[in-house]
C-alpha cells in the first residue's frame, strides 16, 4: 500500500514538472528584450546616442529595475500619449504586450539565454532628421472653432502639459478623440501624425487644449520626408 502511494506523489511531481516547462517560458534578453530595446530604445539608448547604452545584455542587465519602472509608468520610450485615443502612423510606444514581456523579464530573473543565435542583428542608426512643420498649420491654445475646414495630418505639441486631451467635436455633434497627452515632456517635443488625415469642417470645435499650452495643428505632411522619430 505504502509502495503505491509513493508512485502516485513521483508521477504527480512529474506532471507539474511538464506543466511549468510548457506554460511558463522564460521570457530572455537574447529572444525577446533585445527585439523590444533595438526597435524602441536604441535610437537613443546607444553608443554615441542621447542617453546610456542599452545595446548588451551586460549594459542593459544593470538597469533592469528601472528599465521596468520606466516602461510601466510609460515614460519610456519618451512617446507621451494614451494609446486608443486617436490613431498615429509613428507610434512609438509600447504595446501592453511588450510592457509585459519586460516586467516578466525583470521578475523572472533578468535572464539573458543561452543561445546567442537568438540575437537579432543590431539594428543601423541613420542620423535623426529634424521635424519642420510645414506651413499652414494653425497653433491653438484652449478651445478654438475653425472658421474654414481644415484637413489634419497631425498634432505638434509645443508647450502642452500631461493630461490633456484634445477632441475634434463636429458640426454635427460627432466627437472624434484626437490626442492624449500623458507622461509627454517637452524635452522631447515630436508630432502625433495621425494614420490618415481628418477631414474637419468650418465650424468644428477642437476641445480640451490648455490656455496656457500651444499645439499646432498639422496640415497634410509630405510621406517621404516626415520624419517618425520626432526632433530628437
Ligand atoms: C527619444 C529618445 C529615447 C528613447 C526612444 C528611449 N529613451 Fe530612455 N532615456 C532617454 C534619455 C535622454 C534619458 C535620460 C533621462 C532624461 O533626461 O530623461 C533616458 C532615461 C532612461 C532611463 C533611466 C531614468 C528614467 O527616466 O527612468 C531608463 C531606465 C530608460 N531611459 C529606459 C528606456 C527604455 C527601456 C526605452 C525603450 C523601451 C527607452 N528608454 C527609450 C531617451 C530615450
Amino acid at each position: 500500500m505504502r509502495h503505491v502511494t509513493v508512485l502516485l506523489v513521483v508521477l504527480w511531481a512529474g506532471a507539474l514538472t511538464v506543466t511549468a516547462h510548457d506554460f511558463g517560458q522564460q521570457i530572455t534578453w537574447n529572444r525577446e528584450i533585445s527585439r523590444i530595446v533595438y526597435d524602441h530604445c536604441a535610437s537613443c539608448h546607444r553608443e554615441g546616442g542621447t542617453s546610456f547604452s542599452l545595446m548588451t545584455y551586460r549594459e542593459a542587465q544593470p538597469y533592469a529595475n528601472e528599465i521596468k519602472e520606466a516602461v510601466l509608468e510609460r515614460r519610456m520610450p519618451p512617446w507621451g500619449a494614451v494609446k486608443g485615443f486617436g490613431d498615429f502612423r509613428n507610434d512609438q510606444g509600447l504595446t501592453q504586450e511588450q510592457v509585459e514581456l519586460v516586467t516578466n523579464w525583470v521578475e523572472g530573473g533578468i535572464m539573458k539565454g543561452n543561445n546567442p543565435n537568438m540575437l537579432p542583428k543590431p539594428p543601423k542608426f541613420e542620423p535623426p532628421v529634424l521635424f519642420h512643420p510645414p506651413a499652414g498649420g494653425i497653433r491653438i491654445s484652449g478651445t478654438v472653432t475653425l472658421k474654414q475646414s481644415f484637413t489634419l495630418d497631425g498634432l505638434l505639441p509645443e508647450t502642452a502639459r500631461s493630461g490633456t486631451q484634445i477632441v475634434a467635436v463636429f458640426p454635427d455633434g460627432g466627437v472624434k478623440p484626437l490626442l492624449w497627452l500623458y507622461e509627454y515632456n517637452e524635452k522631447y517635443t515630436h508630432p502625433f501624425l495621425l494614420r490618415k488625415p481628418l477631414n474637419l469642417p468650418a465650424g468644428t470645435v477642437i476641445r480640451g487644449g490648455r490656455p496656457s499650452a500651444t499645439v499646432m495643428l498639422l496640415p497634410p505632411i509630405p510621406r517621404e520626408t516626415h520624419s517618425a522619430k520626432g526632433t530628437q
